[in-house]
């Protein structure tokens, strides 16, 4: 991607600009909601079993779920909402807007061309808006089945599902990736694996949900679980997709990945 893509085609020479963009945009942002996601499994243990009984019932221990199973899943995207809710990594909605007229909210006079910031955080923990607002519960969503892009599209920001995709004409442009990859994560994440608080001399470890890291992108601070297989079938199972997805999307001679933290490198009980 660093190499001058027209010395290799007719590709504008913004394409690799434009791909890295995507990439850096994309990959912090998906990576730290899943952190905030985890997090919520390890302290909400009911919310993860109610969220395996739809896996289990709708896909079974054969296979792994895919995208086309994602229609069946309704209480699996309200929980896609629900952590991007209550752990929204785009805490202050990550890009300043501008003021392109001058303005009068609440009794203040906001001139042209002055720096916005949205308060997500704010938003999200508003008790009228979201009763029991650090409270990860799902249920909150149930029968809006609207995705992220058709939801931002709703003129009236009090229907709005959350802000964490930004707001207003200038958004988040890889919702819609950023969606999928979220489903095919959590649904495979609580497919394959419990996930539940560190026990050490016989007590959970105690995790605190409120300490974020600092910064325009926020996830949960270092915090301890465990993450077990919940079977031996699916362990294997879960190794035979790495093996697959290794031979189709990872570059044999950079491998794409830390040879440390790569799954072959990984120990299942
Ligand atoms: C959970 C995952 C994600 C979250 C929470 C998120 C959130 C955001 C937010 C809040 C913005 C700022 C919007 C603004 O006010 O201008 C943004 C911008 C952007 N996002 Fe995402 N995003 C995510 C995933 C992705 C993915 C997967 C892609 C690409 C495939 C992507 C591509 C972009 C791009 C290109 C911008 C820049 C937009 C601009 O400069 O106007 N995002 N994202």
């Amino acid at each position: 991607m660093n190499k001058h893509p027209t010395s290799q085609g007719n590709l504008s020479p913004l394409t690799p600009l434009i791909s890295r963009t995507l990439l850096e945009a994309g990959s912090d942002t998906t990576a730290s909601t899943m952190v905030g996601f985890i997090q919520a499994m390890a302290c909400f243990p009911e919310v993860q079993k109610k969220a395996q009984a739809e896996i289990d019932r709708v896909i079974g221990s054969d296979r792994l779920p895919t995208m086309a199973d994602e229609p069946q899943l309704p209480y699996i995207r309200a929980m896609i909402k629900e952590t991007l809710r209550w752990m929204p990594t785009t805490i202050l909605g990550a890009v300043p807007h501008a003021t392109s007229k001058e303005d009068e909210y609440n009794g203040y006079y906001i001139p042209q061309g002055a720096s916005v910031m949205l308060n997500v955080w704010a938003i999200h923990m508003d008790e009228k808006r979201h009763p029991n607002p650090r409270e990860f519960r799902p249920e909150r969503y149930e029968g809006d089945d609207l995705n992220a892009a058709d939801s931002a599209a709703n003129p009236d920001a009090s229907k709005r599902d959350h802000f964490t995709f930004g707001s207003g004409r200038r958004i988040c442009q890889g919702m819609h990736v950023a969606e999928r990859s979220l489903f095919l994560g959590m649904s495979r994440m609580l497919w394959g694996f419990n996930i539940t608080p560190k026990i050490r001399d016989g007590k959970p470890v105690p995790i605190n949900p409120d300490k974020l890291t600092q910064g325009f992108v926020c996830m949960p601070e270092t915090f301890e679980c465990d993450i077990k297989p919940r079977d031996g079938k699916r362990a294997r199972m879960i190794r035979e997709s790495w093996q697959q997805a290794k031979k189709e999307c990872v570059d044999p001679v950079t491998e794409q990945l830390r040879e440390d933290v790569t799954l072959d490198k990984m120990s299942f009980e």
